[in-house]
């Protein structure tokens, strides 16, 4: 069962279908809003900090300090005050939001990257507010999955309870399928009092 209700994303009136017009719809909307949250599809710098900061109560529950973390899509490293202490790395399709990332935290460690690209391991796999505005979000998804030695952590627009037109809106069930499919062992659903939930979904089991 597809996972999404919707058929297609549409950025700024454009549909979007490749990687690369990924790329180019966000570095267009950098251009043109510069690094706050509009940019990124907030209506608001608050909106987009309620996101991050509910995000983050998830995190420090599950996240060790030593435990390594690939943040996906991390755009200008807004996560990055939300984050538990952990061995940090982010990555994103748009040079412009990496630079900005590194000049805010340059002790930290940013690469411009495309997911699909990468074969490095990771304990954990971050897609936080990014499933939303990709094509292919299965695609990143599975990748997520098979880089992480201890699961992922995702976000999805419930469709139940957004309409909108433009951005993928997801079915809860078939997300879970999905994740059962993969073989997950212990999947964590945290839903929110706004459009998004949030998924823990697990490699360990929890009867050890
Ligand atoms: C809505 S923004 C979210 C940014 C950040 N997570 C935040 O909440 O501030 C989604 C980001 O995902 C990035 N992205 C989309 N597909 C990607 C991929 N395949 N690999 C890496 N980054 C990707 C986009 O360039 C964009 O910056």
């Amino acid at each position: 069962m597809e996972i999404r209700e919707n058929k297609q994303v549409i950025i700024d009136g454009k549909a979007i279908h490749t990687w690369d017009e990924v790329k180019s719809a966000y570095g267009k909307r950098m251009e043109t809003y510069g690094p706050g949250s509009k940019g990124l599809f907030y209506s608001s710098d608050t909106a987009h900090s309620a996101r991050l900061a509910h995000s983050s109560k998830i995190l420090h529950q599950i996240i060790r300090p030593d435990d390594s973390v690939l943040d996906v899509g991390c755009g200008v490293g807004a996560l990055v005050p939300f984050m538990p202490p952990c061995v940090y790395r982010g990555i994103d399709l748009v040079a412009q939001s990496v630079e900005e990332a590194i000049r805010f935290y340059p002790d930290l460690s940013f690469d411009c990257a495309n997911l699909t690209d990468i074969t490095e391991k990771y304990d954990w796999v971050f897609l936080i507010a990014i499933t939303a505005s990709v094509p292919m979000p299965e695609v990143l998804i599975k990748k997520a999955w098979e880089l992480s030695t201890k699961g992922i952590i995702v976000d999805f627009l419930d469709a139940r309870k957004d309409h909108g037109d433009d951005l993928n809106t997801f079915r809860m069930g078939a997300c879970t399928d999905l994740f059962l499919d993969m073989g997950a062992q212990r999947i964590e659903l945290y839903p929110t009092r706004n459009l998004w939930n949030v998924y823990v979904v697990h490699k360990e089991p929890f009867w050890l």
